[in-house]
């Protein structure tokens, strides 16, 4: 027989459970009456309360894909690889790998460098040396390091991310870009070198009717840790529109930096007003050039056909002073904090294409001296990076790369101020797990990584140092399944298409 106490409890437990079962029956007839009953969702209409579950699962599948389905070089805009490749370089666990590659090398396009039977011995491999940039500038710039830091605003970043970013900069000694959202405290505070941006509203140089102030650029240029400025005339990941920062995004500090009221969505316009025509492109140069005595490039990503030829000729024209003193080229598929998906995927030409074309059309006007190549998209892993200073560009900019160093776990969430890691919130309670002063130690070990790892497929081509990676060290794979050297292969459109009457240069 059981004691009294435990069949009083047994019959609370049947209670409890015949009463959790009818609450549960009358919450599914509830569900049931509101699907079939509603006009706006078809499968719950069609399958009440099981159609719920779609939902659910779409939400979960974006969070477990990545753990449990995705194979690890399948995933966009970056695969595990890659990320991975970054997190251990940011642990300092090195680049090495085991067993084999998982990489398919036959994809039409995969790059493939040719090793030298003869590769560099330890005292004949070299360091790439510090390169002029700006000569005619009243304080040209030498840059000591190919790999930067692309422009990511604060804004779009939270503070301990930039306070990350400007120390570990400090420690790898590369320079940190601004990115359109202005100067703070926190890019200054590790004590690297600065390149501020000049997005189209002006943030952080901007006058009382939204256009460039002198005295602020003057201000901004005064700063021995600023050493250039960089005019954005587009960004890969939305050409012809300009920045996105979502509304509770603008807090109080951050609408202060830039100069808007906080609280409200703050848009750029598409183009700089002052800069509709080639002319008054170099025009402009030339003013912030003369204000701020540094030198001064444009970031763009490649489209138009014949722009750039006819910014070249008028270059000559005016003389080879008047020309930016760096071109900033960003992928097709570069990453933004905020864009529409329409632009995102399909406007503008990728990295692959169009920095070849970019060198050969300097090359051909001869300015590949007077300008400066930086290069970037999605150049985060030695092998991308080692082809960008193939294919023409004397620097590389890395954007997401230096995210993931800071604990990016591609969340996709950057415009809604919901990031998991810290990197692009502005909450408090998810900040908390970025510290600036642990996490600038990842972002200089990943720097140093990649640089190291460039080094070495120089060293395999049987090079002293990346720079010294020329188009025949590359070979990209044709349709045929054979590779062909990237030095016969023609990036550049032939003169008729560049000027393509249809499609008028843009100046
Ligand atoms: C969160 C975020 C914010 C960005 N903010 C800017 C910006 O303010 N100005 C700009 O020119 N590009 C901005 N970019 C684009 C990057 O500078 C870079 O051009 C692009 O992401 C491609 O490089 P990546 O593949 O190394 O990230 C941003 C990118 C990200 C991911």
């Amino acid at each position: 027989m059981l004691p009294n106490w435990a069949i009083d409890t047994l019959s609370i437990l049947t209670q409890l459970f015949i009463f959790a079962l009818g609450a549960a029956a009358l919450v599914v007839a509830i569900f049931f009456i509101i699907d079939i009953s509603q006009t706006r969702d078809a499968i719950r209409r069609n399958y009440p309360v099981v159609g719920r579950f779609r939902g659910l699962f779409t939400t979960l599948g974006e969070f477990f894909r990545q753990y449990f389905f995705a194979m690890d070089r399948e995933e966009l805009p970056f695969n595990r690889a890659e990320r991975e490749w970054v997190y251990r370089s940011s642990k300092g666990e090195g680049g090495t790998i085991a067993f084999g590659s998982t990489k398919a090398l036959t994809p039409v396009g995969t790059a493939i460098f040719v090793n030298s039977p003869y590769p560099g011995l330890e005292g004949d491999t070299a360091h790439t040396e510090c390169l002029k940039i700006g000569p005619f500038a009243r304080q040209p710039y030498d840059a000591p390091s190919f790999l930067n830091i692309s422009g990511m605003s604060y804004g779009a970043l939270s503070r301990p991310a930039v306070r990350a970013l400007s120390r570990g900069a400090a420690k790898a000694g590369i320079w940190l870009n601004t990115g359109e959202g202005g100067l703070s405290d926190a890019h200054l505070e590790g004590g690297c070198d600065i390149v501020f941006q000049i997005g189209t509203a002006k943030y952080g140089v901007r006058n009382a009717e939204g256009g460039l102030s002198d005295e602020k650029l003057k201000a901004v240029a005064s700063l021995e840790q600023v050493k250039m400025f960089e005019l954005k005339l587009s960004q890969g990941a939305k050409p012809g529109k300009g920045g996105i920062l979502p509304a509770e995004k603008v807090t109080e500090e951050i609408a202060d930096i830039r100069g808007i009221p906080a609280g409200i969505a703050s848009h750029s316009p598409n183009r700089h007003p002052e800069t509709g025509n080639n002319q008054e492109l170099l025009d402009f140069v030339g003013h912030i050039r003369e204000v701020s005595g540094k030198p001064v490039g444009i970031k763009f990503v490649v489209g138009a056909y014949g722009w750039l030829d006819t910014l070249c000729e008028e270059i000559k024209t005016r003389g080879i002073e008047s020309a930016p003193d760096f071109f900033t080229i960003d992928s097709g598929d570069g990453g933004t904090g905020a864009a529409p998906m329409a632009l995102m995927d399909n406007v503008g030409l990728t990295i692959r294409e169009s920095l070849p074309m970019v060198a050969g059309i300097l090359s051909h006007h001869g300015l590949t001296e007077r300008i400066r190549i930086i290069a970037s998209g999605k150049l985060l892993i030695p092998s991308s990076a080692a082809w960008a200073l193939a294919a023409g560009a004397d620097f590389i900019q890395c954007g997401r790369g230096f995210m993931f160093s800071l604990g990016c776990i591609q969340a996709m969430k950057c415009h809604m101020n919901t990031c998991p890691t810290g990197v692009t919130t502005h909450k408090k309670s998810l900040q908390r797990g970025l510290v600036p002063q642990d996490k600038a130690e990842k972002v200089a070990l990943y720097a140093n990584t990649l640089r190291e790892h460039v080094e070495i497929i120089a060293h395999s081509c049987g090079v002293s140092e990346p720079r010294q990676l020329k188009p025949m060290h590359v070979r990209l794979v044709q349709a045929n399944g054979r590779s062909k050297s990237m030095d016969d292969l023609n990036f550049i459109p032939p003169k008729e298409l560049r000027g393509r009457p249809d499609f008028p240069a843009q100046g």
